[in-house]
């Protein structure tokens, strides 16, 4: 744009000169105002320059505009930030291994709700992990940057960049053998898929074969653990959700993903090789969670003293949900992880069968919306000025309670932590959180 600016100032005095070139006079004098005397106007030697200029113009618009990108999405995953010697450096440090079992690990999506709490949890008993994530907009950045300045504190570094950036997912792989990818990065929400649903086909079906991609091309494959949904059971009646039953009824495009994902993973696992885990997670809650569930923005609503809006069925059915305390969820992640076996493949080539398992990951007991609301009411000694309505067909489903047998069988898991406590733990965060941003906006 400077040099365009430049080469404009250094044309202007020969426009000027052009203005005052006379045109040639013609062989009849014609009528001021028709078209003929307007031509003859820009008779020919002043029309040829002005050609070549508005020619010169068109080139040098050519050469100093901004490449364009056949697709749109390219440019969401542009990521200006990764590369170089120092880059590599941060990455090499964060995927240091001080436990036993060498484990590392690329945690997707590490700067939001889960992937901050399972880094810190991997962190802490000595695993070596590289965060990856966007910091997309979906919900308040601050957040997410809260959570990467208090993991890089504990030694994790978060690589800013998207899953459908292949060139960087390559260059991670090269740095670090990763033996594991925690693959929580997604679009999440039921309702916002209304409102972009592409964002939901970028994250989370073309970003997952992105990484699914890289991960099989690897030349020791890692085994990959990622997060399903219980959303996958969609209109399903049948309760509790065990994994065996029908998933194909899905309520919303986020769960029509998901679903997509479990049969992609499958895919991946019978062609390549490589072991894969998917874990349905059942309404996760807790500090550091996600302003756009509902515990988060009824009790950012009550505080407000705004009426917060509680659903029930058309036949005044109860809309209840399995919430399921953040700590029980990491756990049930790491046991995923510890439990499951390598990938058999390398290279893009598959050398054997590889494990292939899909866990619930709940807490088994479904607590009504309205009882959630009296919980928060008493922690935050604030009556809600509640309105009951019909829930909307956007995505949301009436019931959700998990059946966690099989994860209990086979990975132990186990969540001890009930809502009224979970809750506790989660307004405690709030309160200080938001009372200390409150602080340094004041100053
Ligand atoms: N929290 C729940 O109750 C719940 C329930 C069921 C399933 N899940 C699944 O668990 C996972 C974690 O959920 P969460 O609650 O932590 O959500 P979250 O939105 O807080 O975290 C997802 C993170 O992924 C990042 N991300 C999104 N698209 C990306 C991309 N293309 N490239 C790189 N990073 C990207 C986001 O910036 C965000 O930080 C998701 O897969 C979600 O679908 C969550």
């Amino acid at each position: 744009m400077v040099k365009l600016q430049m080469t404009m100032t250094q044309l202007k005095p020969i426009l000027s000169h052009l203005d005052a070139i006379r045109s040639t006079p013609g062989k009849f004098k014609a009528d001021k105002y028709s078209p003929l005397f307007r031509f003859r106007l820009l008779s020919v030697p002043k029309l040829t320059l002005w050609s070549i200029l508005f020619l010169i113009l068109i080139l040098l618009f050519f050469l100093f505009s901004p490449p364009t990108t056949p697709n749109p999405s390219r440019r969401a995953l542009q990521t200006t930030s990764w590369g170089g010697s120092t880059w590599e450096h941060r990455v090499r440090i964060s995927a240091r291994t001080v436990s036993k079992t060498r484990r590392t690990v690329l945690v997707t999506g590490a700067a939001g709700f889960v992937g901050f709490h399972v880094s810190a949890a991997l962190k802490r008993r000595g695993d070596g992990v590289v965060g990856l994530d966007n910091f997309n907009a979906y919900y308040d950045i601050g957040l997410k940057e809260g959570r990467k300045a208090l993991l890089e504190k504990s030694g994790v570094f978060i690589v800013e960049g998207d899953i459908n950036d292949g060139a960087l997912l390559r260059k991670l792989f090269d740095i670090v053998a990763f033996t594991h990818v925690m693959h929580l990065a997604a679009q999440a929400g039921v309702r916002y898929a209304m409102q972009n649903p592409s964002s939901y086909i970028h994250s989370n079906i073309a970003g997952f074969v992105n990484l699914l991609e890289v991960c099989k091309s690897a030349t020791i494959q890692p085994a990959i653990i990622w997060a399903s949904s219980s959303s996958v059971y969609g209109l399903n009646s049948e309760v509790p959700f065990s994994e065996k039953d029908r998933t194909d009824q899905p309520a919303s495009l986020y769960a029509a993903t998901k679903k997509a994902d479990e049969g992609i993973a499958h895919a991946y696992n019978h062609i390549y090789g490589l072991s894969i885990t998917g874990l349905r997670f059942f309404t996760v809650y807790g500090p550091w969670g996600r302003p756009d569930m509902a515990y988060f923005f009824f009790t950012r609503d009550i505080l407000k003293g705004k009426p917060i809006m509680i659903y029930e069925g058309s036949d005044h059915g109860t809309v209840a949900r399995d919430f399921t305390y953040i700590d029980d969820v990491v756990k049930g992640c790491l046991r995923a992880l510890d439990t499951a076996k390598k990938s058999t493949g390398s290279g893009g080539k598959r050398k054997g069968s590889a494990q292939l398992r899909i866990y619930n990951l709940g807490n088994t007991s479904p607590v009504p919306v309205s009882e959630l609301v009296s919980k928060l009411e008493k922690l935050l000694k604030v009556k809600a000025k509640k309105k009951v309505v019909t829930m909307p067909r956007n995505g949301d489903v009436m019931y959700t309670h998990a059946n966690i047998s099989l994860a209990q069988k086979e990975l132990g898991y186990k969540p001890t932590t009930d809502l009224e406590t979970g809750l506790k733990k989660f307004v405690k965060w709030y309160l200080k959180y938001y009372d200390s941003k409150k602080k340094k906006s004041a100053w």
